[in-house]
């Protein structure tokens, strides 16, 4: 499976912060944004990785992540001009994805808790059809919203109803079989002139294969695109990190108990990175005994 991570928009909600910067680059506490999406792909297995954002941003991107070997993944960009809908992705990214099933996440949604790891490898063997979640929120005509029966078959899907049928937030994470690029091609704009993924997702509803995971009270998925919801982000991971002694979404951590880098790399890594909280927590897992 390959993945994608979107990472594109104004972040108009967060101006004048992301007048002069990509949202999905400011810090959540310790690391940049973006740093939480790519872990979730990590966790799922997803080595070759597409990053789409805007013309301005992407000379970033590629500052920070280059061919993707340091961390023993493959990385390419890709533009999107303008932001005409999350499921653009499949129609610039068609090269990318070429025959392959694909994951595509937004690079401002952040994931914590028990079991996802497990979820995502269970998602990411997906075959035939496409794969969502479904988190309940206390305010769901701000999302995409599923609505599902007893046996978790998705009885609707709306993208922020006035009247939400049930409290289910679609978060931004999505797996697809290799027929994406095709299905994504027969879907048109919607009224504000975007390519919706929940039009997309519908189509596979319509077909019989859409397929809905819960994730439930033990994950946090923590919006990051407001001053307070940032706020309040980093505040989450500080406290977590700070009681654990752990990191979340310490990618350079994550290649190495992925199997993706070895100890030379990772001590090359944290090298670099020395001087501070986040090289010395490197080095500490270059020197850490069976324990962890
Ligand atoms: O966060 C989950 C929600 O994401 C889902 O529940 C909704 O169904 C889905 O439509 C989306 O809703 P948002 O209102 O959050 O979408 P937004 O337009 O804000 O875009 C989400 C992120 O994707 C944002 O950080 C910018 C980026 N983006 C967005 C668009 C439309 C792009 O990179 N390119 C785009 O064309």
């Amino acid at each position: 499976m390959k993945g994608i991570i979107l990472a594109g928009g104004y972040g108009s909600r967060l101006y004048p912060i992301t007048l002069g910067t990509s949202k999905q680059l400011l810090p959540v506490y310790d690391k940049p944004m973006i740093y939480y999406p790519l872990s979730m792909l990590m966790f799922a297995g997803i080595r070759e990785i597409l990053l789409i954002s805007t013309p301005e941003d992407l000379p970033n991107y590629r500052r920070l992540f280059g061919e993707g070997k340091d961390l023993g993944l493959s990385f390419q960009y890709l533009e999107q001009p303008n932001p005409g809908g999350l499921a653009e992705a499949f129609i610039y990214g068609k090269e990318f994805i070429q025959n392959s099933p694909v994951c595509l996440i937004l690079g401002d949604n952040i994931f914590f808790g028990t079991g996802l790891p497990d979820k995502l490898n269970r998602a990411a063997r997906i075959a035939d059809g496409a794969v969502i979640f479904a988190y309940p929120v206390r305010d769901p005509e701000r999302y995409g919203v599923v609505e599902f029966d007893e046996n978790y078959c998705v009885v609707s899907l709306e993208e922020k109803p006035k009247k939400p049928r049930s409290n289910y937030a679609v978060p931004g994470i999505y797996f697809y079989d290799n027929q994406v690029c095709e299905v994504a091609k027969s879907i048109t704009r919607s009224h504000r002139g975007e390519l919706e993924i929940t039009d997309l997702n519908n189509e596979y509803r319509k077909m019989g294969k859409l397929h809905v995971e819960v994730l439930g009270r033990g994950v946090a998925w923590l919006d990051a695109g407001t001053p307070e919801s940032l706020l309040q982000a980093s505040s989450f991971v500080q406290a977590v990190e700070e009681r654990q002694g752990l990191m979340i979404a310490c990618v350079e951590e994550i290649a190495y108990r992925m199997g993706f880098i070895d100890k030379i790399q990772l001590r090359k890594l944290a090298n670099k990175i020395s001087g501070n909280h986040y090289g010395a927590y490197l080095k500490e897992v270059i020197n850490e005994n069976e324990q962890r």
